[in-house]
């Protein structure tokens, strides 16, 4: 039995713990394409080559399931993995939706037409590639009317986290919520729409203020998951122990996820 988690560096691993402590039965599968990373300045067919490749990996570690734990893929490859390339005995997941459900007060894959919801004004704070695909607003207009959604790309802040530079990481943070303010003084919540970004949701927060809600990918996915394997448990796949793997150096991003993780945690070569 395994779950795949899949990110183009470490972002994922924010997911990979909430999912942790979620579901401490299911082992994990988590594949950090380190090689090729940053993704979100990479174009859609890049993106789509490089995380098939990376899903078929984690197919052949023992998955039938595979959570795409990073919102430059899901935006830019999700789609056209799931019009032809997927097996038809496996699953490939997304973090939009759970994060989308959450943010118009629906339940898992309630699938009735938009509606007005309490947010009006949505700050999206993600990767320069997730931003040109639209694919947060798209995925927002099938399930509510009348939000406005004003976008940020967040050049440098993946590079920044990935080479350890916390001080640069936190100076982009602020000069990118310091621009979207400009365009939009006033949000009701903005989104982290991508997964290192819970690694600085501090600074996101101080930087905004007090009265804008902060969304977070990593528990609303391992909810969401939770919940999906309780209706499909047969997509736990026949892997049985967790497995970290990378197309980086081993050693490196061992340190730097057991620094992040607070507990030993091992990279072998993908
Ligand atoms: N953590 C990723 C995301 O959620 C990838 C960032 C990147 O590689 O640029 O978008």
């Amino acid at each position: 039995m395994a779950v795949g988690i899949f990110d183009s560096g470490i972002g994922g691993l924010t997911v990979l713990d909430a999912v942790s402590t979620a579901l401490p039965e299911v082992p994990l599968v988590y594949f950090g394409d380190h090689a090729h990373s940053p993704y979100g300045v990479r174009d859609a067919d890049n993106i789509y080559d490089l995380t098939t490749k990376a899903t078929e990996r984690m197919f052949d570690a023992g998955c039938d399931l595979v959570i795409l734990a990073c919102n430059t893929a899901s935006a830019a490859a999700l789609r056209r993995m799931q019009e032809g390339w997927i097996p038809t005995d496996k699953r490939v997941l997304g973090v939009f939706v759970p994060l989308i459900e959450a943010l118009t007060e629906r339940q898992w894959g309630d699938n009735s037409p938009p509606r007005e919801v309490g947010i009006k004004h949505v700050a999206l704070f993600a990767t320069p590639a997730t931003v040109a695909s639209r694919a947060f607003q798209r995925e927002l207009a099938f399930r509510a009317v009348g939000v406005d959604v004003e976008a940020q790309a967040c050049g440098g802040v993946v590079d920044a986290i990935e080479d350890g530079d916390m001080i640069l990481a936190e100076a982009l943070v602020r000069s990118h919520v310091d621009a979207l303010k400009r365009k939009m003084p006033k949000p009701d919540a903005a989104v982290l729409g991508c997964t290192h970004y819970p690694l600085m949701e501090a600074e996101f927060a101080a930087a905004l203020g007090p009265d804008v809600k902060v969304f977070s990918q990593a528990n609303l996915v391992a909810d969401s998951l939770a919940d999906y394997l309780k209706r499909r448990p047969e997509m736990i796949g026949n892997g049985t122990e967790n497995l970290f793997l990378t197309t980086g150096d081993p050693r490196h991003v061992s340190d730097q996820a057991t620094q992040f993780l607070r507990r030993k945690i091992e990279f072998t070569a993908a």
